[in-house]
């Protein structure tokens, strides 16, 4: 395996960082997880987009020109030979003595991009069966609009959802709103049949697969409300989905102890995701 780091691509198991790396001790730094579909990058274009908004967002400066950063992900791809799977890249602040002040102009940023055959489509077996979740407090800074590294918080409340054989934790506000997930964003469909997603004004990522969703929902003419919805009224939905690039569209039939309609995939995720995969194709 290859992995892209810092303008060299070099072996993926001597792929490293200096130790001064403001991503290591502070993580300062910013990231992307892109869909790898038939060697092709799933939406690219609003990845990256995303990227740039995290980085201007932290005062990030580009680490080099748009397109060769393009160029250097479908490059990691094709050295790597993914045909399907996923691509990953980070930006941080880059390498300065440790200091909390952001370091003087002549510090690039550093750059990693990193590919694996580990398909999300592969996950169409477990979206037959739906996944369970736990609800979690909200443990997370506000700016969870930025897609930072800082992921400790993630890596709490999806471990705590591990341990209870759930795959994925919805964090809940202190108005016992679901915003989203630890790694995806949260939909139900309500009693009569509206989906529901969280406004992405607050609390929540702006999720690419997200947008895509959206856009499939519109098409299809599928009735639907961007309102909050509250844990109580995911726990009494008809059915309850979660979207993300590593997982797509991926039924929810469990939300803590309670058991969504009847312990099965709903039609409308199961129709989401098929829609999703051949949009995407
Ligand atoms: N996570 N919300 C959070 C907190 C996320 O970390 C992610 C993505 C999403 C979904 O965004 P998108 O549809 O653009 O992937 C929502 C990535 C996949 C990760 O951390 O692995």
């Amino acid at each position: 395996r290859i992995a892209y780091v810092n303008g060299q691509y070099v072996p993926h198991k001597d792929a490293a960082v200096h130790v001064e790396d403001r991503g290591y001790q502070f993580a300062d730094g910013v990231y992307e997880v892109c869909e790898v579909w038939r060697n092709t990058i799933v939406d690219m274009p609003g990845h990256i987009d995303r990227l740039d908004r995290s980085l201007k967002e932290l005062s990030i400066g580009w680490p080099m020109a748009r397109s060769a950063l393009e160029f250097v992900l479908r490059e990691v791809v094709r050295r790597n030979r993914v045909h399907d799977g996923i691509v990953y890249i980070q930006v941080t602040r880059g390498v300065s003595r440790r200091d909390h002040f952001f370091p003087g102009e002549d510090v690039v940023p550093s750059v990693v991009v990193t590919a694996r055959a580990t398909s999300p489509r592969a996950g169409d077996a477990a979206a037959e069966k739906g996944i369970s979740v736990i609800t979690y407090p909200e443990n997370r800074w506000p700016r969870v609009d930025i897609k930072t590294v800082a992921l400790l918080p993630n890596v709490l409340a999806k471990q705590a959802a591990k341990e209870q054989g759930s795959k994925e934790a919805w964090y809940f506000d202190c108005e016992n709103n679901v915003t989203e997930g630890g790694s995806t964003n949260a939909w139900i469909v309500t009693k009569d049949g509206t989906l529901v997603t969280r406004p992405a004004e607050s609390g929540i990522l702006r999720g690419i697969t997200r947008a895509v969703v959206l856009e499939l929902v519109e098409r299809e003419g599928i009735s639907f409300e961007e309102r909050p919805f509250s844990v109580e009224e995911a726990k009494e939905a008809r059915e309850a989905f979660v979207t993300a690039a590593s997982t797509l569209v991926m039924p929810v039939v469990k939300i803590d102890d309670t058991i969504l309609g009847n312990g099965h995939p709903g039609s409308v995720a199961t129709r989401l995701r098929e829609l999703f995969h051949t949009a995407t194709d």
